[in-house]
């Protein structure tokens, strides 16, 4: 009587067992089914109300049937995990014909690239790299550059003022000040790379914020030969060994004699053409040879001490070894423009 029952809840639990069609389901099944409050439980405890002779028998039925259902129920939950599986499997599976993505490496501004390669060739010569602040004194900025208040020739460099003593500095020159009032001796042999401000309206060959890199020597018996000699080699290693230069008369407060220096045309050879305006040079820097009155205020004597200074704007110097008509370019981030002088 009592195994009939036991068979009819097995047999009930394998047609659930068989028809479920999810893990939730299943695990409902084995609760009702094997859980404490299930029916099989509940008869288990009905052993101690049997004679002796079948309590073993009985108990060994009701193992039987709930390893029966247990049974089932995991060979159901692995066929369901398998299925399940390989339904992942699929959707992850990698199609390994397609093609690669391509995957874009960031490329350097062409105007730090300069500013690396103009820093290289003056640090072969022997020269060390000197900095200075973007938010300057007036004094290094213009005063010990022979430049004192009201001095008509600050009008060459329109100026952002904090207030009357601070400015955004114009030009790398205040760096010169700087070194020496640092050194206070010789032999200076300095270049400082950086940024510098003027109030410009911004347009295809002006740009409030820009670059430019400074040039100091001074020591003993300097003469403009060695300036000369120096700008010409920095011509020829930034542009190319077949490119002259020429010094043109020109004027600087902070230098005396001052000069305009200019390379050969790579479009024409020096020949003339319209890229240079028919002259067959273009304008790359100003230098000169320090003034006295500067070496006085900075401390050298300036009938032991002679030096010379350059200052090259980096953009210009871009522009020309890139063929760049538009100065805006350098600090609009389009990174097509960009992406054109990453060396791959
Ligand atoms: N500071 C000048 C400018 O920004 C450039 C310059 C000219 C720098 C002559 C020099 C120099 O050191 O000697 O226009």
């Amino acid at each position: 009587m009592a195994n009939e029952k036991i068979t009819h809840i097995v047999d009930g639990a394998l047609e659930k067992i068989n028809g479920a069609t999810t893990v939730d389901e299943l695990v409902e099944i084995k609760n009702t089914y094997l859980g404490k409050k299930s029916e099989l439980s509940s008869m288990t405890s009905l052993i101690g109300t049997l004679p002796n002779e079948e309590k073993k028998a009985f108990g060994a039925a009701i193992h039987e049937a709930k390893e029966k259902i247990t049974n089932e129920v995991e060979n159901k939950l692995a066929i369901f995990k398998e299925k399940e599986l390989n339904e992942k499997l699929q959707k992850e599976s990698i199609d390994i014909s397609l093609p690669g993505r391509d995957y874009h490496v960031g490329s350097r501004n062409p105007f730090h690239v300069i500013i690396d390669e103009v820093t290289d060739i003056f640090i072969g010569m022997g020269f060390e790299v000197a900095n200075g602040p973007e938010v300057e004194k007036d004094l290094y900025n213009f005063e010990l550059l022979n430049l004192p208040k009201n001095h008509p020739a600050r009008d060459m460099q329109d100026t952002f003022y904090i207030d009357e003593n601070t400015l955004l500095r114009t030009h790398t020159s205040p760096v010169q000040a700087r070194t020496m009032e640092a050194k206070k001796g010789a032999p200076i042999r300095i270049i400082c790379p950086g940024k510098t401000y003027r109030r410009d309206d911004d347009d295809a060959t002006h740009s409030h914020q820009f670059a430019q890199v400074e040039g100091l020597v001074i020591d003993k018996g300097i003469n403009i030969g060695h300036l000369k000699a120096t700008l010409e080699l920095f011509a020829k290693k930034m542009f190319g060994e077949k490119r002259e230069i020429r010094l043109r008369s020109s004027f600087f407060p902070f230098t005396e004699p001052s000069v305009e220096v200019d390379i050969t045309c790579a479009n024409c050879g020096g020949k003339g053409c319209n890229i240079c305006k028919g002259t067959g040079y273009i304008e790359i820097l100003g230098a000169g040879m320090v003034h006295p009155n500067v070496l006085k205020m900075n401390g050298y004597d300036p009938d032991v001490y002679s030096g010379f200074a350059f200052g090259v704007g980096i953009e210009r110097v871009a522009m020309l070894r890139y063929g760049i008509d538009d100065v805006r370019k350098f600090y609009q981030n389009d990174v097509r423009f960009i992406h054109q002088f990453s060396k791959k």
